[in-house]
């Protein structure tokens, strides 16, 4: 059987990077999707195969119809079969407005970017994995949403980051119902506090929290950490599970008295 396929929404920086990057490692044909840095992109190609692997860069929008078509399209018209698709594209709020100041612009930009788009990109990709698990071109699927610890603790600075992210969680568990005797399996990874250009700004701030004990593991994540527990799901290590959310934050998650 040929390489299986794998399409890492927003991988020429951060998690994306690491996941696409961890996927071609295990073996994984990669589609490399970008939005505005090409130059990393290309990078990332150039790191993947240099190492061995196979991936491709595909220039694509996840907010617009036409940008998550290509992306399928480009990814098929190269290796003809899908077997993966991670959504990790992600943005943060712009300005990290009050939620007395939010705006509808501000709304429509990250709820398009971080769940509209992961949602009809799943539908697309779930039809696709479906037909060729029916013509027996592929034997199984997974889906992967990154949402974040966001999706369930409170920033009232960030109320449209945190409304997509609860969103995500909720469409994790739509799919992995509709999908799960398909044989297409759903799951969230759900980040604690990662170190990349995304927390770049708040990197003080959350130095020192980090250091006041914010997480039981005190150290800041890396997107390595995030991009082995999609490997491990990639990997078949999941078989009779779907729908799971899995933290990848330092214990973050967890209530503590
Ligand atoms: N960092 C954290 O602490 C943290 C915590 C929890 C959850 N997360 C989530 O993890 C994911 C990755 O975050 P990150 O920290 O790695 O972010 P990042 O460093 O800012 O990278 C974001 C990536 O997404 C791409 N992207 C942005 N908008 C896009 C769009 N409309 N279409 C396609 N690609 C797009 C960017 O591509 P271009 O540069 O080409 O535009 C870039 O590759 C996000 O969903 C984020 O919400 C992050």
């Amino acid at each position: 059987m040929s390489k299986r396929v794998a399409i890492v929404t927003g991988s020429s920086r951060g998690i994306g990077r690491a996941i696409a990057e961890q996927l071609a490692a295990d073996g994984y044909s990669v589609t490399v999707n970008y939005n505005s840095s090409p130059d990393a992109a290309m990078q990332v190609v150039a790191g993947i195969e240099n190492a061995g692997g196979e991936a491709i860069a595909v220039q694509a929008n996840v907010s617009s119809e036409q940008g998550r078509s290509q992306l399928i399209q480009d990814t098929l018209a190269k290796w003809n079969r899908l077997d993966v698709l991670v959504n990790n594209a992600g943005i943060t709020s712009p300005g990290r407005l009050d939620i007395l100041e939010a705006t509808s612009e501000n709304w429509d930009l990250v709820l398009g970017t971080n769940l509209k788009g992961p949602f009809f990109l799943t539908q697309d990709a779930a039809n696709q994995m479906l037909s060729q698990i029916e013509e027996g071109t592929i034997p199984a699927g997974k889906i992967i949403n990154l949402s974040s610890l966001s999706s369930y603790a409170s920033s009232p600075n960030r109320a449209d980051y945190c409304i997509a992210k609860a969103g995500l969680a909720m469409m994790t568990q739509l799919f992995a119902d509709r999908l799960g005797n398909e044989h297409i399996q759903v799951f969230e990874v759900c980040p604690g506090i990662i170190a990349t250009d995304m927390t770049g700004p708040v990197k003080e701030k959350y130095d020192l929290q980090i250091a006041e004990g914010l997480t039981p593991i005190k150290r800041w994540g890396q997107p390595e950490d995030v991009a082995k527990a999609v490997s491990a799901i990639c990997a078949d290590y999941f078989p009779f599970s779907t729908g799971q959310r899995i933290n990848v934050d330092g214990g973050f998650h967890l209530r503590r008295l």
